[in-house]
């Protein structure tokens, strides 16, 4: 049985204020939820200030963060390297977010270069692999997450995606209240199961998949009950204790009943 991961990707948003009292709201909601690892990640810049706040608050949270560069130190201006991030006790790395893809042209060879300098330091990558609007709508969904997730497993081989997340979030339901139904989402999730299946079915059988886009506490429940849905990357709504929290427990009651 997967053990479930609901990870906030808080993207650019957050002040000091706002790191402490998020923080401090989600450390009592989620005191009694057992069962999903749960995971914050914040701007890098509140790193520092996010992994104290989870300490105080019992360690129940799990810090994250959202890129990494693919140099552990030097000539590398502006950039955030995985000694860094793990110095300031994150562990799971969002790789791949389709905004990085657009607005920072990063490509499927250098995120999954990215992929493989996260897991030779020891952390968590979380891929994101998804499709446009366009690409759907041509029927190319399947084929793009598997541009996607070969890019990782024909340099580095299948065996790189123990203990790896992948997130599969459609672009066009990314902050965008459409989020795909939980029915499409599953048959994506099973396909990119069966894609690694065929290179290994024990891997594919540990590997997380989590569904992301417009994921809400209105409509979590309904990815979670799907067999290949293992739990949830969330945006917008990760903002919000409560909603977050809601998002979370959804996911473990679906997995634990
Ligand atoms: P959203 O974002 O939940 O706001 O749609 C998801 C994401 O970009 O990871």
């Amino acid at each position: 049985m997967r053990r479930p991961v609901v990870m906030g990707n808080w993207k650019l948003n957050g002040s000091k204020a706002m790191v402490t009292e998020l923080l401090n709201g989600l450390n009592a909601e989620v005191a009694n939820i057992e069962g999903v690892d749960i995971v914050v990640a914040p701007p890098a810049l509140y790193l520092d200030q996010a992994e104290r706040l989870i300490k105080e608050g019992g360690n129940k949270l799990i810090l994250g963060a959202q890129n990494t560069d693919i140099h552990n130190s030097g000539a590398f201006t502006g950039d955030v390297s995985p000694e860094m991030l793990k110095d300031l006790g994150a562990s799971h790395i969002i790789i791949g977010h389709s905004e990085r893809r657009e607005y920072h042209e990063e490509s499927d060879e250098f995120v999954a270069k990215k992929f493989a300098f996260l897991k030779e330091n020891g952390l968590t990558p979380v891929l994101c692999i998804g499709e446009s609007e366009a690409q759907n709508e041509a029927g190319e969904t399947e084929a793009v997450c598997a541009r996607q997730i070969n890019a990782v497993i024909k340099t580095q081989g299948v065996e790189a995606l123990r203990g790896a997340i992948i997130a599969y979030e459609p672009i066009w339901a990314i902050g965008t209240g459409k989020a795909a139904t939980a029915e499409d989402a599953q048959r994506i999730h099973a396909s990119i199961r069966a894609l690694i299946a065929a290179e290994s079915a024990e891997i594919a059988e540990q590997v997380i998949i989590q569904y992301g886009g417009s994921v809400k506490p209105e409509n979590a429940a309904s990815y979670f009950t799907q067999p290949d849905i293992d739990g949830a990357l969330v945006g917008g709504a990760s903002l919000q204790a409560a909603g977050f929290a809601a998002i979370a427990k959804a996911a473990a009651d679906a997995k634990n009943a």
